[in-house]
C-alpha cells in the first residue's frame, strides 16, 4: 500500500458560542449529517460522503474558535511508533482514553509550537455514507441536503513558529510542503501547506503572534457549479460571505470563504491539483500572495480580513 502513516485529516472539534445555531449552520446549512451527542453536550457531524462517525464536534463555549484537530493513521501500531516518533522528537504526548469522543478509539495528543493541539488516532467507527458497498449507486438523498460537501479537506491555523510546525509535520509525521509564501524579507517562510497525501494540502499554517488560532475548516465539493449553489444558499441563509466565489492562486482551489454564526470562518471549495512528495514547492513572495493572486488571482489583492480575522 502506498498511502501509508498520516491518511487523512479525521476530526475537529469547533467551539461554538450558541450551540444550536451552530448545530443549525453545519447541519441544516452547510448540510453535515447529524450522527451523536454525547454526555458533555457535545455535537458530533459528518460529511455525507464521510465514512468514518465524525469529522466534526461542535462544543459550547463562550468563545469560538478550535479545541484539536485529529489526524486518523492507519492502524495501531502506526499510532504507537508515530508516539515514540514524537517523544523522541522531544514532544510530550498524552493518551486519551477510547471513547471520551463517541466512536473514536484511543487517542494521542501533542501541542505544536503554534499553540494548536493536534491528535492522532488508529480506529473511528465506521458508519459508511449512505451507499451499499456492493453495486452503489453514485450519491444519496444526503448529497442533496443544503451545500453538502464530501468531507472534511482540511484546515488553515495561525500561530507562531511555523518553521518548527513544518519540521514536526515533514519530519515526525510523513508530511511534504506543497506550496509557501516568503516573509516579506524572503528569509522565512510566512504561509505553508502541508500534505500526506496525493491532496494540495491536509493541513496548513500561517505565521502569528497569538497562539492556537482557527483561520478556517474546509470542506471539499466536486464542481465550480456546487460552489456557486454554495453562495446562492449562504445567501438564502443570511451567511457572512469573507471572500468569493473566486479562485485562489496558491493550491489553485475554487473557493468561498464565509463565517459561521459564532464567527469561526469556513470554506466551501473545490479543485487545486495533485501533488507528489517529489514535486519541488511552489513559492509565493509575499507580493505575491495579494498582487499575484495567491489569495484571489481574479481580484490580485490581499484582503484585508485574511491576515487580521481569526477564532
Ligand atoms: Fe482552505
Amino acid at each position: 500500500m502506498a498511502l501509508t502513516g498520516v491518511l487523512r485529516p479525521g476530526h475537529a472539534q469547533l467551539r461554538v458560542l450558541n450551540l444550536e445555531e451552530g448545530v443549525h449552520h453545519y447541519r441544516d446549512v452547510l448540510g453535515m449529517v447529524e450522527t451523536g451527542r454525547d454526555e458533555q453536550g457535545r455535537v458530533y457531524l459528518k460529511c455525507w460522503d464521510e465514512r468514518d462517525h465524525n469529522s466534526l464536534v461542535l462544543r459550547e463555549a463562550d468563545r469560538a474558535g478550535i479545541d484539536f484537530v485529529g489526524f486518523k493513521v492507519l492502524d495501531k501500531a502506526t499510532l504507537d511508533k508515530l508516539e515514540g516518533d514524537l517523544r523522541a522528537y522531544g514532544l510530550a504526548t498524552e493518551r486519551i482514553p477510547a471513547g471520551e469522543l463517541l466512536a473514536t478509539g484511543e487517542r494521542v495528543r501533542f501541542r505544536l509550537p503554534s499553540g494548536h493541539d493536534i491528535e492522532l488516532y488508529a480506529e473511528k467507527q465506521a458508519v459508511g455514507n449512505g451507499l451499499q458497498v456492493l453495486n452503489p449507486a453514485p450519491w444519496t438523498k444526503a448529497s442533496e441536503n443544503g451545500i453538502a460537501p464530501v468531507r472534511l479537506d482540511h484546515c488553515l491555523l495561525y500561530g507562531p513558529n511555523i518553521a518548527e510546525v513544518q519540521k514536526i509535520f515533514c519530519d515526525v509525521l510523513g508530511f511534504y510542503l506543497v506550496e509557501r509564501v516568503l516573509t516579506p524579507d524572503g528569509a522565512g517562510n510566512v504561509a505553508i501547506w502541508l500534505s500526506c497525501s496525493h491532496k494540495v494540502h491536509d493541513i496548513a499554517f500561517v505565521e502569528h503572534p497569538e497562539p492556537g488560532k482557527l483561520h478556517h475548516l474546509s470542506f471539499l465539493l466536486e464542481s465550480w457549479e456546487e460552489v456557486l449553489r454554495a453562495a446562492d444558499i449562504m445567501a438564502m441563509n443570511n451567511v457572512q460571505v469573507d471572500i468569493g466565489p473566486t479562485r485562489h492562486g496558491v493550491t489553485r482551489g475554487c473557493t468561498i470563504y464565509a463565517w459561521d454564526p459564532s464567527g469561526n470562518r469556513f470554506e466551501t471549495f473545490m479543485g487545486g491539483y495533485q501533488p507528489y512528495p517529489d514535486y519541488e514547492p511552489t513559492t509565493w513572495t509575499f507580493d505575491g500572495l495579494g498582487a499575484g493572486g495567491g489569495l484571489d488571482y481574479p481580484q490580485r489583492k490581499l484582503h484585508e480580513s485574511f491576515l487580521s480575522v481569526v477564532t
